[in-house]
């Protein structure tokens, strides 16, 4: 008698590095298991599975699948604690090695984490900073699957980090960050110092979080294969050169724009309801509203992404070049964006009169439909790897000035290689052209 189906199906636990735009790509992957009718497990932080039970219908939305729940595992970072910036990023980088890894090994030994019908887990997929979790997969001989949620370019940055060392490329000598790079296949020509990953600008190799992020980098060659949400047209030259290290890449984006297809797919024939938000934040939806009211293509969108934070100078500075553009903008001032609190502080008169007059301020907004509206013309962004697919999906130009990490990388190619927008890096000075 053949077995029921129930004992075929497989049982994947799912792990991302719990910021907003790992856990956002990795939900919409877990979303696509289901409907594949695979058992998830999605691990994932209290503070994370709170936030998203308080901003988001993922609780609806996942209680059509029968096979997927959420699995909480503490982070060790104070509930009180603001999640955005540097320190925080250090901070779990730390706490991942320190609470998060002890605990994953005890869940995974325990065996704790078998579904319902007593399924045990037959597939790991996690992020790019967990090689505790392949070591414990081999342990355990269970198949393990990196999901990158950043570009190739960046990861292939990340990857290429000891040949820079080797060739004497890092850390750098001299403040000149226009140096040319040349160690890193398949950008040579165009990627400067100042294009690579943030953590490189350190000029301490034995700076902890660039030997954590270039070892932790250098194990993607170990699992059984790396999965990526970008795609062949838009970043298949770098995918080359990954793949002569790793051959079993597999691209899976634009993730985003594949998910919407297939759930409007899957709507037809199940219950699925609602927006598919998966923010960390409570979406202000009123910015919706407000850009019915705008003439189509009129509106700059700025958004820093949900780890960025800008100084008080740095959020004046885009506030008077917004106002002296002329153009209307919608503005995501996440709460904890400005470093000691934008406060409320004197704001000039002019400033706040434009702003009345052409522009609409929100704490977090639904972005994607954001992007998707006519009123939207150009999209001021840090480039973080989620925003810069929605963007490209979404047909809508950039302006791109990133903060940290693998942004760097990713606003070069968009200015530089794919002409879909202008490169301001480093620069936060309206007087300054930054075409010259
Ligand atoms: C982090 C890193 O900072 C980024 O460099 C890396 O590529 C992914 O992980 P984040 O900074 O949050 O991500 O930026 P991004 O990748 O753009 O993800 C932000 C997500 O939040 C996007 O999916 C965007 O649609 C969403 N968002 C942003 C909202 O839903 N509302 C907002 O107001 C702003």
């Amino acid at each position: 008698m053949d077995r029921p189906v129930e004992t075929l199906a497989p049982h994947v636990l799912i792990f991302p590095f719990p910021v907003q735009g790992h856990v956002n790509s990795m939900l919409k992957l877990a979303e696509l298991l289901c409907l594949a009718d695979f058992h998830v497990t999605f691990l994932v932080p209290d503070d994370t599975h709170d936030s998203l039970l308080r901003h988001t219908d993922v609780h609806k939305r996942f209680e059509h699948y029968a096979r997927f729940r959420f699995q909480t595992i503490s982070d060790g970072i104070p509930a009180d604690r603001a999640r955005s910036g540097t320190d925080f990023l250090s901070d779990l980088l730390n706490s991942l090695r320190n609470v998060m890894k002890p605990l994953f090994k005890e869940l995974i030994r325990s065996n704790r984490l078998s579904c319902e019908s007593n399924r045990p887990i037959t597939c790991i997929i996690t992020d790019g900073v967990m090689s505790f979790a392949i070591d414990l997969a081999e342990e355990m001989g269970i198949p393990i699957i990196y999901f990158r949620t950043i570009s190739a370019c960046s990861f292939w940055a990340y990857f290429c980090i000891p040949e820079l060392i080797e060739a004497g490329e890092l850390p750098f000598k001299g403040n000149d960050l226009d140096v040319p790079i040349q160690s890193i296949p398949g950008m040579e020509g165009f990627l400067r110092r100042r294009d690579l990953p943030s953590i490189c600008r350190v000029g301490d190799l034995s700076n902890p979080d660039l030997q954590l992020i270039s070892s932790e980098t250098r194990q993607t060659t170990r699992p059984r294969g790396l999965v990526l949400n970008t795609f062949e047209d838009l970043e298949g030259p770098i995918l080359s050169h990954i793949r002569t290290q790793m051959p079993n890449v597999y691209t899976i984006g634009p993730l985003h724009a594949h998910y919407k297809t297939r759930l409007a797919a899957a709507a037809s024939s199940t219950t699925t309801t609602g927006t598919s938000s998966n923010s960390l934040l409570e979406e202000d939806r009123s910015c919706l509203t407000w850009l019915d009211e705008q003439p189509t293509q009129s509106v700059i969108y700025v958004s820093f992404g949900s780890l960025a934070i800008i100084t008080k100078p740095q959020l004046m500075e885009f506030w008077h070049g917004l106002v002296n553009s002329g153009k209307r903008f919608l503005w995501i001032i996440r709460p904890d964006l400005v470093i000691g609190g934008d406060g409320e502080g004197h704001i000039e008169a002019e400033l706040s009169e434009a702003t009345k007059e052409r522009g609409y301020m929100v704490g977090w907004a639904p972005q994607e439909e954001v992007l998707d509206h006519r009123a939207i013309g150009g999209f001021v962004t840090h480039s973080g790897w989620n925003s810069t697919l929605e963007s490209i999906v979404a047909g809508v130009p950039m302006i791109c000035w990133p903060y940290f990490l693998d942004q760097q990388t990713n606003s070069r190619f968009v200015g530089e290689v794919w002409k879909l927008g202008l490169d301001i890096k480093d620069i936060c000075d309206r007087s300054k052209d930054p075409l010259e």
